[in-house]
């Protein structure tokens, strides 16, 4: 079994039971027993399934599902926008948030390693509501952050298309919400993007894969590992010779605000564009949480999984700390601005690194590669959140149908196929970008918040691995992970309110009346 083919087992239990644990008064608050989680497990044979995953191939799983968007587009949005060559500092800030979490990951991997999301977690910890809302809260992590994914693979498409020397018709791989470069910005004469049709494809291709159940060999999964590393280390160790010390300089611009062409206003410079940065690159870590739903997978899920998880971030943040560096000091604020927006690392390396046309063209191809296969995981991850809520009774059934000879939840990977077509076809990625950073930032904390309550509320759990100096290290995972959503900006704040909203009216009219736990 390949680590991403191990993804696509249906493996949450389903509630049988009506003797629930009821932890506190109150139905919202019901939670399902870990002992439950673990029998069901066991008896829905996932017990059975094969444990072939090492510490080697857990890390591997992670940096493929890692390794992205963030780093290959989304740094550069936050040079421009936010943080100019701070981004640097903002990358430690969103390693150290997700170090954290990762820690808080690890503990809830390791003791609970038949059920795998943040979803299940909290509904063993936190109770039904917050559990339906993490879930909920999981469509922008997995859903909008695949669209997202694919307006960027979209970008470098064009990139491919430019090798041969045609472009892509701009307003077709564009939103309605952006403005074409140089067309009077902001004024009537601007010329809009129309849809993004590239990135609707991918996704409908990766979709395909997905309801098929192909599964990514193993060796394919480490090819496409082996490649993404070699372009980040390529990238590092030749533009390093290539920094111009006067794009540091200063290394934290003076505090001030920017104005995107699309009329957005960010804070710019000093303490708060690191922190907004912070939460734009946060996006580049997203994924290492999938390590976590391969626990049963996993040759010693109590000592493999905090491996894998932590490894794998370790690995990716020293990357990107250098990574930013580079790239931040090749090319300058401006240019990430105007022409340098999109597919921003091939064309600093073609404006800037005379002698390294290659490097851009390997650079382009490798990174759709690289970018098809984190999509297919997160697709792939938010398939299964909603397979295991729809098996609780909370969200519908369609959600856990699965087709008679693929045994895929086909019904539900075309549902979602749509949602993040309509996403990545007419929202700007920036939009979408920080809508997945700020979502999953608020998974994040509720995961370092429930390993904090379970410490409180069973100590006596059997724990693989110990988050060390609860409740501290939990706490500042919740403030580290609290100042970058601060950092995002009001407009990210209410695109996630009106999220969450728009899911607590879901749950009410939904899954609060058809939950099986209620149900008994
Ligand atoms: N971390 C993944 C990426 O950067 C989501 O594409």
């Amino acid at each position: 079994m390949s680590p991403l083919g191990a993804l696509l087992l249906p493996a949450e239990p389903s509630l049988t039971d009506s003797k629930e644990r009821l932890s506190m008064a109150g139905t919202l608050f019901r939670t399902k027993s870990i002992e439950r989680l673990m029998n069901d497990g066991a008896a829905t044979g996932e017990g059975a399934l094969k444990r072939t995953l090492g510490p080697g191939a857990l890390i591997a799983l992670g940096i493929g599902a890692i390794i992205g968007a963030g780093l290959f587009v989304r740094t550069a949005a936050a040079i421009a926008d936010r943080a100019g060559p701070s981004v640097t500092l903002a990358f430690l800030v969103a390693g150290l948030g997700c170090t954290f979490a990762g820690l808080c990951y690890a503990e809830f991997a390791s003791m609970i390693p038949v059920a795998g999301s943040a979803y299940t977690y909290s509904y063993a910890t936190m109770g039904e509501l917050m559990a339906w809302i993490i879930g909920w809260d999981l469509v922008l992590e997995y859903a909008v952050g695949a669209a997202t994914v694919a307006i960027a693979w979209s970008e470098y498409l064009n990139n491919v298309f430019g090798f041969f020397g045609v472009s892509m018709p701009w307003r077709l791989w564009h939103s309605p919400f952006q403005t074409m470069p140089g067309t009077g910005l902001g004024d009537v004469a601007a010329v809009h993007g129309i849809i993004n049709i590239p990135a609707i494809v991918i996704l409908f291709l990766l979709t395909l894969l997905l309801i098929r159940g192909t599964r990514e060999s193993a060796f394919v999964n480490n090819l496409i590992v082996i490649t993404k590393v070699t372009i980040v280390l390529m990238v590092i160790v030749i533009g390093w010779g290539f920094i111009n010390p006067a794009n540091h300089t200063p290394l934290i611009p003076v505090a001030t605000t920017y104005v995107t062409p699309e009329g957005v206003t960010h804070n710019y410079g000093g303490i708060m564009g690191i922190l907004g940065a912070a939460g734009v690159v946060f996006f580049a870590f997203i994924g290492f949480d999938a390590v976590s739903t391969t626990a049963q997978e996993a040759k010693n899920p109590q000592r493999d999984m905090p491996i894998g998880i932590l490894g794998s971030l370790a690995i990716c943040t020293v990357l990107y700390v250098l990574f930013a560096y580079v790239l931040s000091g090749v090319a300058t604020v401006e240019d990430f601005r105007s022409t340098g927006r999109e597919a921003s690392v091939a064309f600093a390396i073609s404006k800037y690194m005379t002698g390294y046309a290659w490097l851009a063209k390997f650079v382009t191809v490798a990174i759709l590669a690289g970018f098809s296969s984190v999509i297919l995981v997160m697709l792939l991850g938010q398939s299964r959140v909603f397979y295991s809520m729809s098996r609780d009774g909370l969200v519908p059934k369609i959600f856990a149908e699965t087709h008679p000879v693929y045994r895929t939840p086909y019904k539900s990977n075309m549902l979602f196929f749509v949602l993040t077509a309509l996403f990545a076809g007419f929202i700007p990625g920036d939009i979408v970008g920080e809508m997945t950073s700020i979502g999953t930032l608020f998974a994040f904390i509720l995961v370092c918040a429930g390993v904090w309550m379970l410490r409180v509320q069973r100590p006596e759990l059997k724990r693989g691995f110990r988050v060390p100096a609860v409740p501290v290290v939990s706490t500042l995972g919740i403030v580290v992970c609290g100042a970058m959503i601060y950092g995002l900006g009001w407009t990210n704040w209410l695109r996630l309110l009106a999220w969450l909203a728009i899911g607590l009216v879901l749950y009410f009219a939904y899954g609060k009346k058809h939950s099986l736990l209620a149900k008994g």
